[in-house]
């Protein structure tokens, strides 16, 4: 990536200091901290302080209510913001429920809107991200350099006979390439899947083979806090005989040496260096699949979740500019997710550059080289939009709020959070510690299948609950129902659904409509999407996500299924028998415990142990290592056979157990719990 060195982050960036703030209040920490959180514990709502906002939210409260006047005609005006090679006539065509279809015939070209349009407005100097790099390294990308870039790397593809509708894999960590990458397969019109880089090469082999992927860009090696761990070669280890890929992409980051194979593998600055540096956008149909992204379901089988081009395209867009209260002239917007996730693939690359932002890019995690570099980078780049994820807020908070205390935080205005429900105490903290109480917090609540944000407070106009992600965004009508019934709840708990198709939706699960269906339709008909999440409606009609109604867990905001981990546990050669579930945990908001019945006389040890672990580890990735393993002689069936996880979420959770009547062997519970009291006090 040929970029210019950013000595001086102001210089490079048409950022100003960010609108007038607020007296700031004493910096709190220790004692005087707690005791302030305390006291706004009691403070049920915070009214959203205007002065630091001038969005559309403010100046436009009417947005609700034009977009509840007719939706579509609020979609249209949201989808008029983008560049059109044929402009649409139809909005919505909801024909063939629940195959809904948006601006369906007309068409643009998303690398076109990402970049070419910037540029050609005089926009080319502007950074689009400021990229740090884990042992300090700065880069000042500018949208004229990622059109540079992008069209060669868009050539190259093309030279390798890779072209629209062709699968392109991709599996890089947080380094500029990725985002060439993902700009480069949309100008062509192929389709890119990319891996988060925390998953093992098995799992990346594996959704490679079910998209039938035809190239693959990775890295040499990536860097996770101060280490290189090589990646080519673990890919080339487990890749070896799948037919369909027949182009690897090797970015040199790490300075390892990789092995190549002839004819297949290229390195990405050599094919970039030799491309045609003109690549003509090429007009796609706003239906086209601009991505698939993996995700965790209720069972093994991770869904190919499809996105496509003009509705996504929309969605992230103008979400990212209501949501944030986005002015790309003043603000400077760092998204501490992974490109890996939906977050990354909305909120880092296609909704900011879409709008034309300037944002902040680090490679590595939130506690290297030391615990407050976010805060480090926040000041450095006088970020004024901050969005992360409320297990990383109570990392901070277990860190300390000295390390925020010792920087200039007052550039921030607007602070996000995403991904699991935000305990109220983390929301305070988030608030007082970073937000020096004078940013809106938005808890946007969302999901990999919706693509953009559908339920938030708007930062200007809402009266924000910590807790709660508030109310549907102008233009999404959800809803609260019975579970059995499917009426509205007007006030209680019930199962969220989505009660009309929104642009940014998922259109299908790649190579099976009958799964997705199956998935989100098939419980209260095709023109209610079943989120998957229990929420609660309060008396004045606020949200609250209480979480998965299914055997998805939620690890730090990582979407894992219990079947998916239980299925690489029981691979393993020692195992006779896995079940897992969640359990609550104080900071990662979830965490997995299983129950394992090993083979034949087998006894528990902590080598099988650490086996399973790293088992697990190299079938999906360590972010899917289970956080306690019991043993267990027995586990809890029905009389067919079927593994009670209820009940076993009750032992997990110290929960008096429910009816225990229909199990076969109902003795297995007593030496269950005996096993999980142990194990507490061996933790101790
Ligand atoms: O359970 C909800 C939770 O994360 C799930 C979606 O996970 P994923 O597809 O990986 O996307 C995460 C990032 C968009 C949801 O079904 N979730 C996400 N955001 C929130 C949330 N739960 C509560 N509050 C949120 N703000």
């Amino acid at each position: 990536m040929k970029a210019t060195i950013d000595h001086d982050a102001s210089s490079s960036t048409s950022a100003a200091p960010v609108r007038e703030a607020g007296a700031a209040p004493g910096l709190l920490s220790g004692e005087a901290l707690e005791r302030r959180l305390e006291a706004l514990m009691h403070q049920d709502r915070f009214a959203p302080p205007t002065r630091i906002v001038t969005a559309e939210s403010v100046n436009e409260a009417s947005l609700h209510a034009r977009a509840e006047h007719d939706p579509d005609a609020f979609w249209a005006e949201q989808a008029r913001t983008l560049d059109w090679d044929v402009p649409f006539t139809t909005v919505l065509d909801d024909s063939n429920p629940p195959f809904y279809k948006w601006f369906v015939d007309g068409k643009l070209n998303v690398s076109y809107n990402c970049l070419d349009r910037h540029v050609e407005a005089g926009r080319g100097d502007r950074v689009a991200f400021h990229w740090a790099g884990e042992e300090g390294e700065r880069l000042a990308i500018t949208y004229a350099d990622l059109h540079r870039d992008v069209q060669r790397l868009a050539n190259a593809l093309k030279d390798a006979d890779i072209g629209k509708g062709d699968v392109v894999g991709i599996y890089l960590p947080m380094i500029p390439e990725v985002v060439v990458a993902m700009l480069a397969c949309a100008r062509i019109g192929a389709p890119h899947n990319v891996v988060f880089g925390g998953f093992a090469p098995e799992a990346v082999k594996e959704r490679m083979e079910v998209s039938n992927a035809k190239a693959l860009i990775t890295v040499d090696g990536a860097r996770r806090k101060g280490k290189t761990a090589p990646v080519k070669a673990a890919v080339d280890e487990v890749m070896g005989d799948l037919e369909s890929l027949e182009t690897i992409v090797v970015v040199r980051h790490a300075g390892i040496d990789v092995p190549m194979t002839a004819g297949r593998d290229v390195f990405f600055d050599e094919i970039v260096a030799n491309a045609d540096p003109i690549c003509a956008p090429e007009p796609m149909e706003a239906e086209h699949p601009l991505f698939i992204l993996y995700s965790s379901g209720s069972t093994a089988k991770p869904k190919g979740i499809v996105h496509t081009t003009g509705g996504y395209l929309t969605g992230v867009s103008s979400t990212h500019r209501h949501v944030f209260d986005l002015d790309p002239e003043r603000d400077v917007y760092f998204c501490s997710a992974d490109v890996g996730w939906v977050t990354g693939h909305s909120y880092i690359v296609y909704g900011p550059l879409c709008n034309g932002a300037t944002s902040v890019m680090y490679e590595g995690a939130p506690d290297y080289p030391h615990k407050g570099i976010w805060w480090e980078l926040i000041e450095r780049y006088g970020v004024s939009i901050f969005y992360t994820a409320p297990t990383a807020i109570r990392a901070c908070m277990k860190w300390g709020a000295e390390h925020p205390n010792a920087h200039d935080l007052s550039s921030l205005r607007v602070l996000g959070s995403v991904g699991e429900p935000i305990n109220p105490k983390a929301w305070l903290w988030y608030h007082v510690v970073v937000g020096r109480e004078r940013c809106p917090i938005v808890d946007t609540w969302w999901q990999t299948e919706t693509g953009q944000i559908m339920i938030s407070p708007l930062p200007g106009l809402t009266e924000t609950k910590p807790g709660s992600a508030t109310f549907p965004l102008p233009g999404v009508v959800a809803d609260v129902v019975d579970e059995t019934t499917g009426e509205s709840i007007e006030q209680g708990q019930g199962l969220l659904v989505l009660k009309r198709p929104w642009p940014g939706m998922l259109r299908t699960l790649y190579g099976d409509d009958e799964r997705y269906v199956e998935t989100y339709f098939s419980r209260f008909g095709n023109d209610t999407y079943l989120v998957g999440d229990a929420a609660i409606r309060d008396k004045e009609g606020y949200l609250w996500i209480v979480g998965r109604i299914d055997d998805v867990i939620n690890v730090s905001g990582h979407r894992l299924s219990t079947a998916e981990v239980e299925s690489a546990i029981v691979a393993h050669e020692k195992v006779a028998e896995a079940a897992v579930v969640a359990q609550s945990d104080e900071l990662t908001g979830q965490a997995i415990v299983a129950f394992v019945t090993l083979q034949g006389e087998l006894e528990g040890t902590p080598e099988i142990e650490g086996q399973i672990r790293d088992h697990v580890a190299a079938q999906i990735g360590k972010l899917a290592r289970p956080k306690r393993i019991l043993w267990s002689d027995d586990l809890p069936k029905t009389r067919s056979g079927k593994i009670m996880r209820r009940l076993l979420r009750d032992i997990a959770e110290g929960r008096a157990l429910g009816d225990v009547t229909t199990l076969r062997d109902p003795t297995v519970m007593a030496a269950l719990e005996q096993k999980i009291v142990t194990a507490q006090a061996d933790e101790r």
